[in-house]
Parts: structure tokens; C-alpha cells; sequence
């Protein structure tokens, strides 16, 4: 396997300027706008993770998967070649829009955007968030996971196995897989849907409080969409907060790893919550 982890995010929103305040006041994420009017987002030591840039839809643009070395993005693009997908190498300029070393992107069956990359700009230096959180989980787990509905389910799960490389952690019912790619239980999920598009994007902090404190700020703005709960299969403990486009953020704690060299896939049959994340509407709280 040669993709390691989910490096960063590329985001449309007509709503520019309230995922600036969203980012800093609810998230702790820095933003940084960047010269020609896209935001920026850091979570960590990389120079961002979300890049967020005007557009008339509301969602991803694309995902931006990180390889170890410039000798595995030219493997990984000449097995995609020979697998008889259209594999682009980015120009110079693309590299530098990305601040990454080198990069190479694809589309899925489903029509989504795969950046291939290595070499992501950072400084290396502890980030001071903007509110007074732990951090959070990066690292080897990569920024976090992405949920992704889509039409064509089977066509799409196959492709991001069989040809990008990712591990099914679980399935559920036959209409949601769960894919891993490092220790983290799984950065990218597929769900058969027809309302295709990005679901949400789930980030890990390092502490309970940390969940606790953004769940009052979230809470305070009348933003948060399901309760605090524990998730069945990866164990993470979260709950799910709009954000100014309309799409959600889990943001969670506790989630498992998975042995990467010794996981054979699970089929999960019952709920997907132990316990919790009952979806929230208005001032309601209403039983999932
Ligand atoms: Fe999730």
C-alpha cells in the first residue's frame, strides 16, 4: 500500500468569510488567507489541511492523499497507468498551489478528485490554536476521515481498493464500507446514496475535554446536528456539528487503530452508535 494518510482537503463554499470565524471560534483552527482569496485552515505543523476557495457549490473539491517519497508517487502513478486509469502530474505551479512537493491526481468512478502527494509544507513548530484545546490526532492517522455518498457504491469501493490500494476496516449492510489506509480505523468511507456528495469529515482530538469544550461552543451557536455518542466499530466517542456549508463535522475522540499488517475485514450488523449521537432538530433533541 503506498497511500499513507489523508493530507489535506480542498473545500467550495460561497460562504468564505463565516468559515473563517466557524474555523477560528468553534474548530481552534488558525486560518491563514492565502494571496489569491482562499483560506486556509492549519491543524497541525502542515501549512494547512482544509483549503477553502469560492465556488457556487457547497463541498469537496478534493481529497489529497499523502505517499512517503517521490519514488512512490512515480510507483503509484505507473501502476494506475497500467491499471488503465488517467493519472495527471501536476505542473509546477499545482505543486506550489498545493505547497507539495509533488503531486498527481485522479477522478474517481464517482467523479471525485484523488490528489496523490508528497512532501506537504510545514514548519514544524507547535501550533497555537485559537481556542484553548490539546490538539489534535495527526500524524501518522493522517487530518482525519471523510464520508462520501455516492451512486455507483460497488464501482467506486472497488476502485478505491483494488486500484488506489485502501483495506476494508468493516461494512454495514452492504451500503457502507469502511476503508483504512494507516492505523486509523478508516480515513475514507463510502456510503450508497442517491444524494451523492460529501457527508462529513470527522476530526480527532487529543482529549475528551477537548470534545467536551467544542461541543459547548458548537452547542452555543445552535450548530450541533447529533448528541455525544460512541460509534460501534471505530470506538470513537463524537458528536456532529454543521458547518457553513450545510455539510458536517464529526468531531470526535478515542477512535481505535487498526493492525494495518493483521485486520481482516468485520461486517457490522447491528447500530452503528453504541450509545448516543441522536440526531438534534432545532431546540429538539429526537431519538436516531
Ligand atoms: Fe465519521
Amino acid at each position: 500500500m503506498r497511500i499513507r494518510s489523508l493530507a489535506y482537503a480542498g473545500l467550495s463554499t460561497r460562504e468564505l468569510p463565516s468559515w473563517e470565524t466557524f474555523g477560528a471560534d468553534v474548530l481552534g483552527l488558525p486560518g491563514h488567507w492565502a494571496g489569491d482569496g482562499r483560506l486556509l485552515l492549519r491543524m497541525d505543523e502542515r501549512a494547512y489541511r482544509f483549503d477553502i476557495r469560492h465556488g457556487d457549490a457547497e463541498g469537496l473539491s478534493w481529497l489529497g492523499w499523502e505517499v512517503a517519497s517521490a519514488a512512490d508517487l512515480a510507483a503509484l502513478e505507473h501502476d494506475l497507468a497500467a491499471a488503465g486509469v488517467t493519472v495527471t502530474r501536476a505542473s509546477a505551479a499545482e505543486c506550489a498551489d498545493r505547497r507539495v512537493a509533488g503531486m498527481a491526481w485522479l477522478v474517481d468512478p464517482s467523479g471525485l478528485r484523488h490528489e496523490l502527494c508528497y512532501g506537504q509544507e510545514a514548519d514544524f513548530r507547535p501550533l497555537r490554536l485559537t481556542r484553548p484545546l490539546s490538539g489534535y490526532r495527526t500524524g501518522e492517522h493522517g487530518m482525519g476521515h471523510a464520508v462520501i455518498g455516492v451512486r455507483n457504491y460497488a464501482e467506486t469501493l472497488a476502485f478505491l481498493v483494488d486500484t488506489l490500494g485502501f483495506a476494508v476496516s468493516d461494512t454495514f449492510k452492504g451500503f457502507i464500507a469502511f476503508l483504512h489506509c494507516n492505523p486509523r480505523h478508516h480515513s475514507i468511507a463510502l456510503v450508497e446514496t442517491d444524494e451523492p456528495g460529501l457527508r462529513h469529515i470527522m476530526l480527532e482530538t487529543a482529549t475528551l475535554d477537548d470534545v467536551g469544550s467544542t461541543f459547548d461552543a458548537a452547542f452555543d451557536r445552535r450548530i450541533v446536528t447529533r448528541t455525544l455518542g460512541r460509534h460501534s466499530n471505530d470506538r470513537a466517542v463524537s458528536f456532529y456539528l454543521e458547518t457553513p456549508s450545510g455539510w458536517e463535522i464529526e468531531y470526535g475522540w478515542d477512535g481505535m487503530d487498526v493492525d494495518t499488517a493483521g485486520w481482516s475485514t468485520r461486517q457490522l450488523a447491528g447500530p452503528t452508535s453504541l450509545w448516543g449521537h441522536h440526531h438534534v432538530t432545532g431546540t429538539e433533541i429526537k431519538t436516531s
